[in-house]
Formats: C-alpha cells, sequence, structure tokens
C-alpha cells in the first residue's frame, strides 16, 4: 500500500481555538480523522505530523522517501512565507509534494502573499479550509496512482 505523508507547520495544533473567524472551530484532530478516513477508502495509508520547529519539518522531509512515502501534502503554515530550508528540502525530496492552505493567503496581509514553498511544490490549493487538505491529498493520491 502508498503511504503519504501529511505536516502540518507551526500552530496548527492550536486550530479549533485559534483564530477561529479565520481558519474556523475544526481541530487538526478533526482534519486527521477526515483525511485518514479518505486515505482508507482510496487504499492508502496516511501519517500525519505536526511540528512547530522548523529543523524537524526539515528532517522529516528530508528522509521521506527512505521512510517509503510517495507523496507528502504540506500546510507549512507561517514557514510558508520565511523558509528557504523548508522550500530546499521540498525540492531535495524528489517526490511530488502538494502545498495547502486552509485561508486564501493572498486575500490576507501583503506578507502572506508569497509562498516560498510553492515553486518547489506541484501545486498549492489554499482558501478553501479544510476542504483544502481534502483536495489536497485527492490531487497527491491522483499523483501517485498515475506513476
Ligand atoms: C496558513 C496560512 C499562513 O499564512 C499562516 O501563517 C498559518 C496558516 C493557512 O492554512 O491558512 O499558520 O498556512
Amino acid at each position: 500500500m502508498k503511504k503519504i505523508l501529511v505536516i502540518h507547520g507551526p500552530n496548527l495544533n492550536l486550530l479549533g481555538e485559534r483564530e477561529t473567524s479565520v481558519y474556523g472551530t475544526t481541530t487538526l484532530v478533526d482534519i486527521d480523522q477526515k483525511l485518514m478516513k479518505i486515505a482508507k477508502e482510496k487504499n492508502v495509508e496516511l501519517v500525519s505530523f505536526q511540528s512547530n520547529h522548523e529543523g524537524a519539518i526539515v528532517d522529516v522531509i528530508g528522509k521521506a522517501r527512505v521512510d517509503g512515502f510517495s507523496a507528502i501534502v504540506i500546510n507549512p503554515a507561517a514557514y510558508t512565507h520565511t523558509s528557504v530550508a523548508i522550500r530546499d528540502a521540498v525540492s531535495a525530496v524528489a517526490l511530488p509534494v502538494v502545498e495547502v492552505h486552509l485561508s486564501n493567503i493572498y486575500k490576507r496581509e501583503e506578507f502572506r502573499h508569497q509562498s516560498l514553498i510553492a515553486p518547489a511544490a506541484v501545486g498549492q490549493i489554499s482558501g478553501f479550509g479544510v476542504e483544502s487538505y481534502v483536495l489536497g491529498l485527492l490531487a497527491a493520491i491522483g499523483i501517485i496512482n498515475e506513476r
């Protein structure tokens, strides 16, 4: 069975209580449960990882191939806009990476309009709330099933 890694970046552990007007009341556990259900239906194994630490995210991306993953879905959160290290890890890993965001980053403050990760990703889904993750996962599954 093919494996997909879902990475949640900094502060996403606080979903459900964090800026609910922007991010809604769904918790990270709710999101993971929803994704696990879809993965099961599609015969894919899903592993979820959350970290508030840039280096920990770089480490996990860097060993994703060796760990047997076929694709990555990532919400890099605030590191989207700052992290050359995560972008380089995405470029280095040679796996399809789908970037997702709950909010529409282009509708928000100007500093969120740039993603350093997007040029290294297959594509980006932004602004659909939890559905961004669902669409991102379905995109990743589509890609790995074509391979
Ligand atoms: C986010 C958008 C980022 O700008 C922000 O820093 C986040 C969450 C989103 O999912 O909408 O933490 O990635």
